[in-house]
């Protein structure tokens, strides 16, 4: 059974396709899809077969899933743009012949009102549409959108619009595992699955960095406008800056909060603990007490 990754050189894909192996999926029957080619270099490296293809060529799509059995669609990067790149995922997919699409979607895609999950509701009906048998892998916020920012939030709080919203966030790494599972697995056809990890509020979050790090390091609740100006006047694109703090005023509102236990049962095992996971950023950080 062959399987082709999309995003594969983004670190979700790259992740993803180590969990396949992990599995014991041959690397000779895994086709890694992306556009950088230096990162595609680098997938060669495990053996894996790979194949260059951008959202935006369907010729160059249909040619990498050639020959593909099943395919994990990683969502593409280049909001706002990724309706039609999606839809040619999707065709290609169909052309090809592939008998199981998990695709990588947004918690409640389908009733979300968060910005971000426009693009991934009508990728979802255009797979049912398709005809094509699917999987919808909803994740949740990465941890790493959190620990990613540690250096600014140790030196000057955390900020954000997110009020008292729980957050189910979980690593990239295990939601990638999930999906190695999913779309290599059996009975997954026709799921959709909800994935996150245990939930904090960004309080919570902060006060476990303030803990850990032993600074004073607290959260800040802003407006969904205040949140985008402090974005923007801290250099992230204003565009960009809005999609964020938007995100924040729907999961103020719950929408990045997972109910369930979907993430846990995929991975057999429970979630990389979120506490655990800063430790560890802290750490790489040098930023423990006891490294101080
Ligand atoms: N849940 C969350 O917190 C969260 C956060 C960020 C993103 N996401 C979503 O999850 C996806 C995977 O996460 P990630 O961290 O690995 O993202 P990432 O680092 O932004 O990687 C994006 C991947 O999509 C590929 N891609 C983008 N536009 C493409 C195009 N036009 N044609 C072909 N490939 C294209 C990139 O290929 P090249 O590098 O080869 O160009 C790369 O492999 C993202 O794309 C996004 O949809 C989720």
């Amino acid at each position: 059974m062959t399987i082709a990754v999309t995003g594969a050189t983004g670190p979700f894909g790259r992740h993803a396709i180590e969990a396949l192996l992990a599995r014991g999926v041959p690397a000779d029957q895994i086709i890694a899809v992306g556009r950088d080619q230096g990162k595609l270099g680098q997938l060669r490296e495990l053996g894996v077969t790979v194949r260059s293809a951008d959202y935006n060529d369907p010729a160059s799509l249909r040619a990498a899933f050639a020959g593909a059995d099943r395919l994990l669609f990683v969502s593409g990067s280049e909001v706002g743009r990724r309706i039609a790149q999606h839809q040619a995922v999707v065709d290609a997919a169909k052309d090809a012949g592939v008998g199981l699409v998990a695709y990588t979607s947004a918690p409640k895609a389908d009733t979300s009102d968060m910005g971000l999950a426009e693009e991934h509701r009508v990728t979802e009906q255009a797979l049912i549409t398709s005809g094509l048998p699917y999987v919808f892998l909803r994740n949740s916020w990465y941890l790493e959108n959190y620990t990613g920012q540690l250096p600014v939030v140790l030196e000057h709080g955390l900020i954000g619009a997110a009020g008292t919203g729980r957050i189910s966030a979980a690593t990239r790494a295990d939601l990638a595992e999930a999906a190695a599972t999913a779309v290599a697995g059996e009975g997954h056809e026709s799921r959709v699955y909800e994935l996150g990890g245990p939930a904090f509020t960004l309080a919570e979050l902060a006060a476990e960095i303030a803990r850990q790090s032993g600074r004073d390091v607290r959260y800040t609740d802003l407006s969904e406008d205040g949140y985008a100006k402090a974005l923007v006047d801290a250099g992230v694109p204003a565009a960009m800056a809005a999609v964020l703090a938007d995100s924040d005023r729907a999961a103020a509102q719950g929408a990045l909060y997972v109910e369930g236990n979907d993430l846990e049962k995929l991975l057999g095992r429970p979630a990389t603990p979120w506490r655990e996971v800063i430790g560890q950023a802290l750490a790489a950080l040098g930023a423990l007490p006891t490294q101080a």
